[in-house]
């Protein structure tokens, strides 16, 4: 049983999606993790991420994998747990450049196809219902306006302690929106037998039973 999320950044796909995981007792894959830990290899080197050959000649001394503690995701790096170092805006807007090609792309695809013929997953991404996971028996694209978005991640620094702009944060999120939806390849959409769920006005224990709905009606 599979149960794809899609949707932009920071609409909430990892909360919920955890919550879904828990609930139902499956295993949660964050595939923008995946993206994130290969751009951190990216950046580390100082590599020139909008060159396709520097992407292409790299991917092949990049190797991630996922490993599952306690149903927790931890992310490796060429072997190097890096959970805890990619939950940047550097990160983040890295992977997204990176997302763009086919040789990143395929390379992780397999594993994320992998993982979900060997287990129950709840697996979030921006082309899972689309690309990754077209037979998932559960599709969801989770959306929220970007001002909403913006607030929630804004709050979420604000408790970190990190000083930050509002308004800075809206257009950085409408700036990757635009990227990771106007790519050639496996763009953000929501598949055609996805079910639209707008969480602007929900709270993260409605969206998880919303969805916990729809998969008691195709189970
Ligand atoms: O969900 P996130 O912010 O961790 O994802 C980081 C970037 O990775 C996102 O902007 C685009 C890319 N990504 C992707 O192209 N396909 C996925 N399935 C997941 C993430």
């Amino acid at each position: 049983m599979n149960i794809a999320i899609d949707g932009p950044a920071g609409a909430g796909k990892s909360t919920v999606a955890k919550g879904v995981a828990k609930k139902l007792g499956f295993i949660y894959v964050d595939t923008g993790a995946m993206f994130r830990a290969m751009a951190l290899y990216f950046l580390r080197n100082h590599l020139d991420v909008t060159k396709k050959e520097v992407l292409e000649q790299e991917v092949k001394n990049i190797e991630v994998t996922l490993k599952f503690e306690q149903g927790e995701q931890q992310v490796l790096l060429n072997g190097e747990n890096v959970g805890g170092l990619i939950r940047t805006e550097e990160v983040g807007n890295t992977a997204s450049i990176i997302a763009v090609n086919q040789a990143i792309r395929s390379r992780l695809l397999e594993i994320q196809q992998k993982i979900a013929r060997e287990n129950n997953v709840v697996m979030d991404g921006r082309d899972i219902g689309t690309c990754v996971l077209p037979n998932a028996q559960v599709k969801i694209y989770l959306t929220a306006s970007s001002k909403e978005r913006a607030k929630r991640r804004y709050e979420e620094l604000l408790k970190k302690g990190v000083d930050c702009d509002i308004n800075d944060i809206e257009e950085d999120i409408i700036k990757r929106d635009q990227a990771d939806m106007n790519r050639e390849i496996a763009p953000l959409r929501q598949a055609e037998d996805a079910v639209l769920i707008d969480s602007s006005h929900m709270t993260i224990e409605e969206v998880v039973d919303a969805i916990i709905e729809q998969y008691d009606q195709k189970k």
